[in-house]
């Protein structure tokens, strides 16, 4: 009979002790997909052991390159003539495939990738990743379910964003560091991730000016060198990890991340009644809780405001908080669906187009509840913690897609949590 995974929790304990961060799944995927624009070795060190790393190791495999994933390493070979075809199989579980399209273009003049489609928690179009590559000279198409660039004169151009998304800028990056001339992104995303992705073209060659700001500029080069590069530490599992010690009333270290790359989430959680101190002396923070949470408002924004990838984990935290919260999601249409398994666990939490009300309440109760996506199924942990009795969270593979040793990492914080093996309870059903 088939099996399936679960997390089998526990409520009740607190949080208590370190916790280490690795890189930022979001940086370390697109560092993956640059390493296509040098012929050569690339290393990524302080890399997190991921299935969304797994899936997108794969991917270049299938381009022709060498890759080794081994001890928090990512070494890529990069052969001179990379492939140009990233199939549906491996981009429908990741999304974030497509963002090989502009590296492969840039160095090869032709790309041919999977459309993605939409995903739990919305729509998610492309139009502003064709429009920018587009704008550069290529040739940009959609057929039989793929999106094909053609372009071997890539130029400068100026690209004007209708909103900073993350992937659009990232992609329009990669393909204008090799193109002629002056490309410039307007309305760019200044997230971290922007800055670490600018920052290791930059050591392979590539000449960028405006980094984290809303104007990035590039000044396209014949050719880029390939780098050993450590990516920055990953602010949505460090803030996953805060949330959690303040849902619990615990008192977590988190070790290796920026705290100036979460100042709102950490400013709202000092207003939930949380106590926050960065680290002396080395990168990292700590968050400690004595009481309840007060219930704050939180409107999520592109980078510096609050990151919708925290969203799941703030209405978990409004849930179990004293009074009511409101939530405002601007980046996705759908954020609020895995709403549904968290009012099983006993939140009362009511949406009405991007907001959401939600009333807290002293203790949830556990019950068995499914991740519907990487974020979504970290917010229905955290939310299982504060549970009275046992819960149970299935589709745990959405967070292995995005958290590295979660489990491992819950119970070193004093959390009652098990992976467990169990009969696929559809199976009988015959479906
Ligand atoms: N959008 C368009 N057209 C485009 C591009 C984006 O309409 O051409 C829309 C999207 O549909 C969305 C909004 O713009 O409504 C923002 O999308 P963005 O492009 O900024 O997001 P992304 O690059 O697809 C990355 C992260 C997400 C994170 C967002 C926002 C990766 C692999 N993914 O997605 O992370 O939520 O930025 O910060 O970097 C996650 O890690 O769980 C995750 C979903």
């Amino acid at each position: 009979m088939p099996h399936v995974e679960l997390f089998r929790i526990t409520g009740g304990a607190r949080l208590v002790g370190d916790v280490p961060v690795s890189g930022a799944k979001n940086s370390v995927l697109k560092l993956m997909a640059a390493a296509l624009l040098a012929e050569g070795r690339t290393v990524l060190t302080h890399t997190p052991q991921i299935l969304d790393v797994a899936i997108m190791g794969e991917v270049l495999r299938r381009l022709g390159c060498a890759v080794t994933i081994a001890d928090g390493a990512i070494t890529i070979d990069c052969p001179a003539r990379p492939g140009s075809e990233a199939d549906y199989d491996l981009v429908r579980r990741m999304r974030a495939a497509i963002c090989v399209l502009g590296p492969l273009l840039a160095r090869t003049g032709a790309a041919k990738v999977a459309l993605p489609g939409g995903d739990a928690i919305g729509s998610r179009g492309l139009d502003m990743h064709i429009a920018g590559l587009t704008r550069l000279g290529a040739e940009v198409t959609s057929e039989h379910g793929f999106v094909m660039a053609r372009g071997t004169s890539l130029h400068g151009a100026t690209v004007w964003l209708d909103f900073p998304s993350v992937g659009a800028t990232e992609q329009i990056l990669m393909a204008s560091v090799l193109a002629k001339g002056t490309t410039v992104i307007d309305n760019a995303a200044r997230e971290p991730e922007i800055i670490d992705i600018c920052t290791m073209l930059t050591s392979m060659g590539a000449r960028i000016g405006g980094a984290g700001s809303s104007t990035i500029e590039v000044e396209g080069v014949e050719e880029l060198e390939p780098v050993q590069h450590r990516p920055v530490a990953d602010r949505i599992v460090a803030g996953t990890w805060a949330i959690g010690a303040v849902m619990t009333r615990g008192d977590v270290t988190v070790r290796g991340a920026d705290w100036r790359h979460l100042e709102i989430t950490l400013d709202k959680l000092v207003t939930a009644g949380a106590a926050v101190e960065p680290l002396l002396g080395s990168l990292g923070f700590r968050v400690a809780m004595e009481q309840r949470p007060r219930a704050i408002d939180m409107v999520t924004l592109p980078y510096p405001g609050f990151p919708t990838d925290l969203l799941p984990m703030a209405i978990a935290l409004a849930s179990v908080a004293d009074g009511a919260s409101m939530v405002t999601e601007n980046v996705f249409d759908a954020r609020f669906m895995f709403v549904n398994e968290l009012t099983r666990l006993g939140a009362d939490v009511r949406t009405d187009g991007h907001h959401a009300v939600i009333r807290g309440r002293e203790r949830l109760s556990g019950a068995p509840v499914r991740a519907t996506d990487i974020r979504a199924g970290a917010g229905l942990v955290l939310a299982a913690l504060c549970a009275d009795g046992v819960s149970e969270v299935s589709d745990v593979s959405h967070i292995d897609r995005g958290y590295p040793s979660f489990v491992d990492h819950l119970r070193g914080l004093g959390a009652e949590i098990a992976r467990v093996d169990v009969p696929d309870p559809d199976f009988p059903l015959g479906f």
